[in-house]
């Protein structure tokens, strides 16, 4: 549920509510790299910067919980000099946020199946969620090799072995259950999903989280993303009636 946020900018007014878990498609990086003839790991490098600017905006304005796409389980399909040029953006991400971005005061987790990546990348991924856990900022959930579907295969699987194992009786199982055997498991759902280039698709992100979860589509490429956009964005969640289902 949103909360009233605290003034901390001119841009929004102090009476907007703010979404308490925001997830961002962060979509439209190889779109901005053609438009200017480069490279497509040039709209990446674009995009990694927009993602540290937006995420240090999130966590100013008072945004508790963000989650933000950043690699698919789908993403694999992609040519290998374009997945080698993500992998080291990645590194340099990590490797930074480890030692320049420690008065962040941002919790960061990985949701998605982390052994894809290179034991490097692992070690790195390891590294910035245990330096951060004991924060008390926003929570940053950095969705690497992340699928939702893959995310509720494996909780199922994980249900399954604590039924044969007798630790959970089948007639137990809740919604709750299901929830707390995701990567999210304790994170509230996601009041709140932006996705940036102009698609009208989920792409198997947070398939189960998002049931009643506002959209936003955006017709700006990740690139050209501001913090203005962001603005906008909740003005428009602001906008919207959630109803759950009643009237
Ligand atoms: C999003 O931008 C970044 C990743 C999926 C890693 P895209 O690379 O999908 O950019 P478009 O959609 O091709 O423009
Ligand atoms: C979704 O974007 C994944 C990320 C932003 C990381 P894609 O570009 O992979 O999605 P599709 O292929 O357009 O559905
Ligand atoms: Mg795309």
């Amino acid at each position: 549920m949103a909360i009233f946020r605290k003034r901390k900018n001119d841009a929004l007014p102090e009476e907007l509510a703010l979404p308490v878990h925001v997830g961002i498609i962060m979509d439209g990086n190889g779109r901005w790299a053609k438009k200017r003839g480069l490279p497509r790991k040039a709209g990446h490098r674009e995009g990694a910067k927009v993602f540290r600017k937006i995420t240090r905006y999130c966590a100013s304005i008072g945004i508790k919980y963000l989650t933000v796409y950043a690699f698919s389980t789908e993403n694999w399909r992609r040519p290998e000099d374009e997945i080698g040029a993500l992998m080291g953006l990645f590194k340099s991400y990590l490797e930074e946020a480890l030692s320049d971005f420690k008065d962040d005061d941002i919790v960061v987790k990985f949701i998605g199946d982390r052994t894809g990546f290179s034991p490097e990348l692992q070690a790195l991924m390891d590294d910035n969620e245990e330096i951060s856990k004991d924060r008390k900022g926003m929570v940053l959930n950095i969705a690497m090799n992340y699928g939702s579907r893959d995310e509720i295969v494996r909780a199922v699987k994980n249900i399954s072995a604590r039924v044969s194992s007798g630790e959970l009786s089948q007639d137990d199982i809740t919604a709750q259950t299901v929830s707390d055997s995701l990567y999210t498991a304790g994170q509230p759902d996601p009041d709140l999903i932006i996705r940036p280039s102009g698609e009208y698709r989920i792409s198997n992100f947070m398939l189960w989280q998002a049931a009643y979860t506002e959209f936003v589509i955006m017709n700006k490429l990740w690139p050209d993303f501001k913090e203005a956009d962001m603005d906008e964005a909740i003005q428009i969640f602001n906008q919207r009636n959630r109803r759950y289902g009643g009237v």
